[in-house]
């Protein structure tokens, strides 16, 4: 029996030396990096269809991360993300040489906007990754960035450098890993098939879902439909000033969720303009997204309507954190 107790102490211990070492590794190299990409030789023509696309998926995405208060992608401070994964910072993204991307190679951009892996290896878990973009969408988004629009010509104003925590660090060591770049192109959904666009819009292009299901760290980036609480809200992120907010249920449950709550019709005006149908509005970071058409907005609609209900009860969470900070 001792000789049991004293094994079984041997094993912990070593367990424990080994959780020790590890950690000390992630403190030491920071967060993971990868061997340089080989990334995909393409150039990708730049249309006047091609680029209007581009900046329509920009203002749901790009943008809202990197434009600083003069519309221009400088890169900047990102207060939504909670602290306990760093103090984050965006990055320049204009056709800058020296601050921004100008010298990243369109295969490049692509590969990026895919995996989250930059061309010399480095890893960024915190930028969303595109995983799911038809080719023609990410195509558009690289025109976009080639253009002669405003917001992404050159400037060497950049943002800090991200302080990363050791959470998200490790992270990176373990559950958040880069992606694959797809095998084949990925096409365009069927326009006609409202479910099927929707489920395109809001999870391939929009990224709905990540705010909108249960936590950040228990996603899957390719089967977005197998994460935790999908849908269903409650991801605590930093509204405005810094202060905790709940993100809502979009299920069709009748009680918590968007059922009874939404016609079609006060969807789109909630997600294009932000008002919701008692004409309040809604709250940061939850922002307008005018750039979409009602035609893809309501596609989300009847999309969310075909997913499980799951009830949750987000106005009596956010109205507990209001009573907690009194
Ligand atoms: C949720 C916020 C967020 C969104 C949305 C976002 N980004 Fe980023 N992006 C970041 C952060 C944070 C970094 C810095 C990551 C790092 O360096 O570790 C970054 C880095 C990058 C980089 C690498 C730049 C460099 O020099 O290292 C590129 C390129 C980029 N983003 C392009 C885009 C494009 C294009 C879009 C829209 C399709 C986009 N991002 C949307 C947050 C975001
Ligand atoms: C950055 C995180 C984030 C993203 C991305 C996001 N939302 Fe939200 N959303 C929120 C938060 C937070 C709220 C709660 C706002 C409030 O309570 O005032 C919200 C609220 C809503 C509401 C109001 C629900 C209600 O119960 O009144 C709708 C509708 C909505 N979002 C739809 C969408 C759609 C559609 C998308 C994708 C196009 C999207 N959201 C993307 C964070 C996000």
């Amino acid at each position: 029996m001792k000789k049991i107790v004293k094994l079984v102490g041997i094993v912990l211990g070593c367990v424990v030396l080994l959780v020790l070492v590890f950690c000390a590794y992630v403190a030491v190299v920071g967060v993971a990096s990868y061997d340089p990409p080989v990334t995909p030789k393409l150039t990708v023509e730049r249309t006047p269809a091609r680029v209007a696309r581009g900046e329509a998926i920009a203002q749901v995405q790009c943008m809202s991360c990197h434009a600083n208060d003069e519309n221009r992608l400088t890169g900047k401070y990102l207060g939504e993300i909670p602290a306990a994964f760093g103090k984050i910072y965006s990055k320049n993204i204009t056709q800058d040489t020296e601050k921004g991307i100008g010298n990243w190679t369109d295969g490049e951009l692509m590969y990026f906007l895919r995996t989250s892996v930059k061309p010399d290896g480095t890893f960024s878990g915190i930028m969303p990754r595109y995983s799911l973009m038809a080719e023609e969408d990410l195509k558009s988004v690289v025109a976009w960035l080639r253009s002669d629009r405003f917001p992404v010509q050159p400037t060497k104003q950049e943002a800090p450098e991200a302080e990363y925590s050791f959470l998200s660090k490790l992270l990176s060591h373990t559950i958040i890993k880069a992606g694959d770049y797809p095998q084949q192109p990925i096409p365009m959904p069927d326009s006609t098939d409202q479910v099927a666009l929707g489920r395109y819009i809001a999870d391939g292009v929009a990224d709905c879902y990540s705010c909108h299901s249960s936590d950040f760290l228990d996603q899957d980036k390719l089967h977005p439909e197998r994460s935790k609480g999908y849908y269903g809200g409650g991801n605590k992120l930093n509204g405005e000033g810094g202060k905790p907010i709940f993100t809502a249920n979009l299920t069709f449950d009748e009680e918590t969720g968007i059922g009874k709550k939404y016609t079609k019709e006060q969807f789109i005006r909630a997600v294009k303009l932000g008002v919701r149908p008692d004409g309040s509005t809604l709250r940061l970071p939850m922002e307008p997204r005018p750039s979409l058409s009602d035609y893809e907005v309501g596609a989300i609609y009847e999309y969310l309507k075909t997913i499980p209900k799951l009830k949750n009860d987000i106005a009596g969470k956010n109205a507990e954190l209001q009573l907690a900070k009194k």
